[in-house]
């Protein structure tokens, strides 16, 4: 597979959280699948590399999902009339009970791989289900995708439907460390992930056990924050030994650290479980379309970015019906208008800029050097076609970006490319 060439057009990464950098006309290099920089003229020793020349279109780093459940992208745009825990029961476990059947789960998952193929999005953190072989399909599919992924099974011990439901927290716990041991080496691409689903579905006891996994293994960690409020409450009083939410995960070695970790929300931090956030270098997966569908609330962002925390965003399909960054993007930033108009005007909105740093360099980072085109980051790229979206006027590039992520959709991905693979175009 060619990893070695050049891509010419309208260059756009993220210099800092809130500053884009922008290089009209200009040559991007990718050498050995590592960005080599952006030039306005092709240097000498790049010559021989051959050169995609893409004219006017835009080309960004690819998109960041940190967060998205795959048995769940069969029901999008469906039960979106209760909050979280109604609608877990109602919507997600029911049909999350259906992968336990693999003809199910292929024909379902088939569905799910190749919308994540052709969208804007080339790193991806996956919940699937407590289902052991529908996982491993799932991370197959994924495999050949060409995306880089890391999935979870799912772990989930009690306050579950039964055939969701795993017995025992020695039966959880003894099909997590099998599907570790099958998976951990078995893909190039495809990494797992402890995912304890929240603290409500999972016992003391295999919170233990997945703690004892993660050091033993070395295994990053995913899971839900402080989401909705009645969730909020009943976790407080599943573990009275914790004084929020977050300590509960970390009384198990599951909140940061030296453990990787996502979690998905953080909407009602509560003040101290912020400042572990940060000090614990714990990744924040803000998902604004779910958090308004099952009206969440309206995650700090501002907070969050201000603070320097790891911050990147989530599609949480289905608690987002659409699986587009770029639509979490608007969202993201429609969300913190109302916080700052009905909330707080302590917590100034979010910028055009400052979602494309999540959508890219801030949940890129998880994956390591990811979603900028710095020297030596792994080159993830999306190439941007905009000419199906007429105007009767020239725009500048950073008006075209906007355009593009307010009123775009796959049709303008012209070429995605991963870790210096082409997948397409
Ligand atoms: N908390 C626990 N499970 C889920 C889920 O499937 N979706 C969302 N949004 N929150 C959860
Ligand atoms: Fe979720």
């Amino acid at each position: 597979m060619q990893k070695n060439f050049v891509v010419k057009g309208n260059i756009i990464s993220s210099k800092n959280p809130s500053e884009l950098a922008i290089h009209e006309n200009a040559f991007l290099v990718c050498a050995e699948g590592l960005t080599a920089g952006i030039f306005p003229e092709l240097p000498e020793e790049y010559a021989s590399f051959p050169l995609y020349d893409y004219g006017k279109c835009l080309i960004i780093p690819g998109l960041v999902d940190l967060h998205v459940h795959a048995p769940q992208y069969t029901y999008r745009g469906l039960g979106m009339d209760k909050e979280l825990l109604d609608w877990l029961q109602t919507y997600a476990f029911p049909e999350e009970s259906r992968y336990e059947d693999p003809d199910y789960a292929e024909r379902a998952y088939r569905i799910f791989v190749e919308k994540m193929r052709t969208n804007a999005t080339t790193r991806a953190c996956i919940f699937a289900t407590a289902h052991v072989p529908a996982t491993l399909l799932l991370m197959e599919m994924l495999e050949k995708s060409g995306l880089i992924t890391y999935v979870g099974k799912v772990s989930m011990d009690r306050n579950a439907p039964a055939p969701l439901c795993e017995e025992s927290p020695a039966v959880a716990a003894a099909a997590v460390e099998k599907w570790l041991k099958t998976s951990l080496k078995k893909y190039k691409n495809t990494k797992p992930m402890l995912t304890p689903r929240f603290i409500p579905s999972c016992t003391d006891d295999l919170l233990t056990s997945l703690g004892r996994f993660q050091k033993k293994y070395h295994v990053p960690v995913q899971s839900h924050l402080s989401e909705n409020l009645s969730e909020i409450a009943w976790v407080r009083e599943l573990c009275p030994y914790s004084s929020d939410y977050g300590e509960a995960y970390e009384h198990f070695g599951l909140f940061g650290g030296n453990a990787p970790t996502v979690m998905a929300h953080g909407v009602w931090p509560g003040k101290r479980e912020f400042a572990r956030i940060k000090e614990r270098g714990v990744y924040i997966a803000h998902c604004p379309q779910s958090n308004t569908n099952i009206a969440s609330g309206i995650a700090p962002v501002r907070q969050y970015l201000d603070a320097g925390i790891h911050i990147g965003l989530g599609s949480d399909v289905a608690g987002g019906s659409s699986d587009s960054i770029f639509r979490a993007m608007v969202d993201a930033i429609q969300v913190s208008k109302l916080r700052w108009r009905l909330i707080t005007q302590d917590d100034a909105p979010i910028t055009l800029d400052e979602a494309f740093y999540m959508a890219t360099a801030g949940g890129g980072e998880f994956f390591g050097k990811v979603g900028k085109f710095e020297e030596g980051y792994e080159f993830d790229a999306v190439v941007l076609d905009d000419e199906n979206l007429p105007a009767p006027r020239e725009f500048s590039t950073h008006e075209r970006l906007e355009r593009i992520v307010y009123l775009g959709d796959d049709r303008n991905i012209a070429a995605k490319f991963v870790a210096g693979r082409k997948l397409f175009g």
